[in-house]
């Protein structure tokens, strides 16, 4: 039977509960909510919504455009990051392809759909699930294209830009695309340190995945895109599947969102207090927390395999990261939510993981 593997799914959690109020810590969602306006400008666009959606999404890969500064030929809008995922797939149809593992889970299943040989680059807990050196000389196998997600979900922890740079240089030389995950960027500290889109440029082997899923809290509106210098390739994306996938609302939606730059400095404060108050929290309670450097603390309680069943009784869901490749039941990921959620989420945690 179809298993979903993602966080986010409070509507089972609601069906088994019979909570209607269910606190989701399980997918990391900007706990600001919508930016100003979104919704304003949602309601406007329904009035567009007897014509079909701009299959090249003008107006939205303008905005894009001047805020990326990247030219708009280089930007392909989907109906969310995980769209383009699978359209990649689709499009590119990689024979051989290389993925870090923990990661985001819809690279190995998009990847199964055309049949590539998959191969696994272990991040581990001894090594604090970061990536270490020996990488570059597992890319010397030759691979049709390599995934990385960056900062890691479920892990959060980053890889720096300068050795990122390393690793597309590399590849540039065996013919490898390599597709960084950037959709948690926003929420990092210091994004300069860890985003490569200062190499768009000079690498045509580059393709960089973005959404306004996280960073604009709008999960249910589906909207993603990707930026690369090959221009080839957003060429067979949008060969590779109907050319209405992103809605006159999310179009309109997404532009709104990218208007609002105070909203992003004020989630990157937020998000920043919060993390610290929570790891703090978490780490008075002995549990051991990992990387952690975007919206989502990753941690893992040996001694307590069924917390996420135990909160989700107390009405909070948490994503167990008991399914994702490399890692086991004692590994769980949560969001950092606003204070008030947070503190509601701790007193649990006190109250289940007594010391
Ligand atoms: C790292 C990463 N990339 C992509 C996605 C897909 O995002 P979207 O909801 O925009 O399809 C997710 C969703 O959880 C994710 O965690």
């Amino acid at each position: 039977m179809y298993k979903y593997v993602h966080g986010g799914d409070i509507y089972t959690a609601r069906d088994l509960t019979q909570n209607p109020n269910i606190i989701d810590f399980s997918a990391n969602i900007n706990p600001l909510g919508l930016p100003p306006g979104v919704k304003e400008a949602v309601l406007a666009a329904l009035s567009e919504c007897q014509h079909y959606p701009d299959p090249f999404c003008r107006e939205l890969t303008q905005a894009l455009a001047a805020y990326e500064h990247v030219p708009r030929e280089n930007i392909y809008c989907a109906n969310g990051a995980s769209e383009v995922i699978f359209r990649l797939a689709l499009a590119l149809k990689p024979k051989k392809a290389l993925l870090l593992t923990p990661s985001f889970a819809d690279y190995e299943k998009a990847l199964g759909t055309v049949g590539t040989t998959l191969e696994f680059y272990p991040l581990t807990a001894e090594n604090d699930f970061r990536l270490e050196k020996d990488f570059l000389q597992v890319l010397d196998r030759t691979y049709d294209m390599v995934w990385i997600c960056n900062p890691n979900n479920p892990t959060g922890q980053g890889y720096e830009a300068s050795f990122l740079k390393e690793v597309l240089e590399r590849c540039h030389r065996r013919n490898t695309l390599v597709l960084v995950d950037e959709c948690f960027m926003d929420f990092v500290d210091e994004p300069e340190k860890y985003s490569v889109q200062h190499l768009l440029e000079s690498y045509n082997n580059l393709l960089i995945l973005k959404a306004f899923t996280k960073n604009y809290a709008m999960p249910g509106l589906r909207l993603g895109y990707v930026l690369t210098a090959n221009r080839q390739i957003i060429d067979e994306l949008r060969a590779a599947g109907q050319d209405w996938s992103v809605s006159i609302i999310a179009q309109k939606a997404g532009i709104c969102a990218l208007g609002q730059t105070e909203y992003l400095q004020k989630t990157r404060q937020l998000i920043k207090t919060e993390r610290q108050f929570l790891l703090k929290e978490l780490n008075k309670l002995g549990v051991r927390t990992y990387g952690s450097l975007a919206n989502y603390i990753f941690f893992q309680t040996p001694g307590h395999r069924e917390l996420d069943k135990q909160l989700l009784a107390r009405g909070i869901l948490i994503r167990s990261c008991a399914n994702y490749r490399g890692l086991n039941s004692e590994f769980f990921r949560i969001a950092v939510k606003n204070r008030a959620d947070n503190l509601i989420l701790v007193a649990a945690l006190k109250d289940i993981i007594k010391l």
